[in-house]
């Protein structure tokens, strides 16, 4: 098997996340943790449930803050090189929640100039484009317009810009190309870049006046912007940000890499018309076997299942019910079309009222705007 790859820009092959986890210096999210978590939240979100959030940086240190009384704020982004898909949506979706239950602000960076400027075949009219297209699906998740702030780089970069200085300033070439793997052939926009994706780690506390503790969810490939970030953090005087990592929802194709925009037959678009999600869903990778006759006679194999992940990580909730879909499918009694069927109608409804709220965004975008 091949050494799996997980730079911002790149993740293919099997991952190992505990592997990861190691390579990244991370912490796993403990049971103890978790249970901190809902002391204050009452539940737990299912995506916690179910470990899709599996591991973090200073999470404890927050919730710490938070006890004592300094509110957190979130921040998490989105490169818009294309529409969103419903991977995209994971940590979206969780800082919705996070929102709610902890009364945070909610800081959203649209790196339009970051997928400019790695992108050959994109102009800066379509990153710039897509940031507001993408900022639709975003806002439909129903955030607080009071309390939730989407820029672009590129509308916001007056402000972003005089915190990106302060930290490339404390970044070395040497540090960006260990972390990032940059080469002598990386345009040096893109060398830069890491100061500006860490910029808002700083931003509320530059907004504020004060030092305001900042949580990032977002899946671990964003992991070495923080690395980064939390480096440079003390020297510039403001509070490490902490983080907390899920896994990549996988690619209909099969369990190998993460969903990906550049692939669009294996990723599901918010935008995608019902029919088309349908559709997509019936060509996926199952791990069910060949044929009828051997999926009875030798069982499937959830494990490697792309519909079963979904409806385990997002869209079957009851542990009755998955638990039953999973054993018997190994016994070779529940049949591909069957999880077909009931991941396809969980997901058109979703796609559907998320494309209606999103229709309804237009009309509210600029409330949720900062720009110079
Ligand atoms: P981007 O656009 O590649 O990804 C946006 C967010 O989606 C996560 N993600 C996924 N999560 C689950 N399953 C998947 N298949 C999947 N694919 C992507 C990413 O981890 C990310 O959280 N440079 C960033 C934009 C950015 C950002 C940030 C992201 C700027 N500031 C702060 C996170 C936090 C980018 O290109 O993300």
């Amino acid at each position: 098997m091949d050494e799996s790859v997980v730079t911002p820009w790149e993740v293919e092959g099997e991952i190992d996340y505990n592997k990861l986890i190691k390579q990244f210096g991370t912490d796993i999210l403990t049971e103890e943790l978790l249970n901190t978590i809902k002391k204050y939240t009452g539940d737990l979100h299912p995506f916690l449930r179910r470990k899709l959030f599996f591991s973090h940086r200073d999470l404890g240190w927050i919730l710490k803050k938070y006890e004592e009384g300094e509110k957190f704020a979130l921040y998490t982004g989105r490169g818009p090189s294309g529409h969103t898909h419903i991977g995209h949506l994971v940590p979206w979706i969780f800082c919705k929640w996070l929102q709610d239950k902890f009364d945070c602000e909610f800081y959203f960076q649209m790196t339009d100039d970051e997928k400019f400027m790695m992108r050959p075949d994109l102009t800066l009219e379509q990153t710039h484009a897509f940031a507001y297209e993408n900022a639709l699906d975003v806002i439909a998740l129903g955030f607080d317009p009071k309390k939730t702030f989407i820029f672009s780089d590129i509308d916001y970069a007056k402000t972003l810009y005089k915190i990106s200085i302060q930290v490339a300033k404390n970044v070395t070439t040497s540090t960006a190309k260990a972390v990032f793997g940059f080469k002598n052939s990386t345009n040096i926009g893109m060398v830069f870049f890491p100061s500006v994706q860490a910029a808002p780690c700083f931003l509320p506390s530059v907004l504020k006046g004060y030092n305001v503790p900042v949580l990032i969810p977002a899946a671990i490939d964003q992991d070495p912007y923080w690395r980064i970030s939390r480096d440079v953090a003390p020297k510039l005087g403001y509070y490490k940000p902490a983080a907390i990592h899920n896994m990549f929802l996988p690619g209909l194709e099969g369990p190998s890499g993460k969903m990906s925009a550049s692939k669009s037959d294996t990723a599901i678009f918010s935008v995608d018309p019902p029919k088309e999600v349908d559709k997509k869903i019936k060509r996926a990778f199952t791990g069910g076997g060949q044929t009828i006759k051997e999926h009875k006679e030798k069982g499937g194999n959830p494990g490697v299942c792309t519909i079963y992940q979904y409806l385990y990580f997002i869209f079957e909730d009851d542990n009755k019910k998955i638990k039953e879909i999973h054993d018997g499918c190994k016994r070779g009694e529940v049949f591909c079309g069957e999880c077909k069927n009931l991941l396809s109608e969980k997901l058109v409804k979703f796609i559907t009222t998320h494309q209606e709220n999103r229709e309804k965004a237009k009309d509210v975008l600029d409330k949720f705007l900062l720009k110079d």
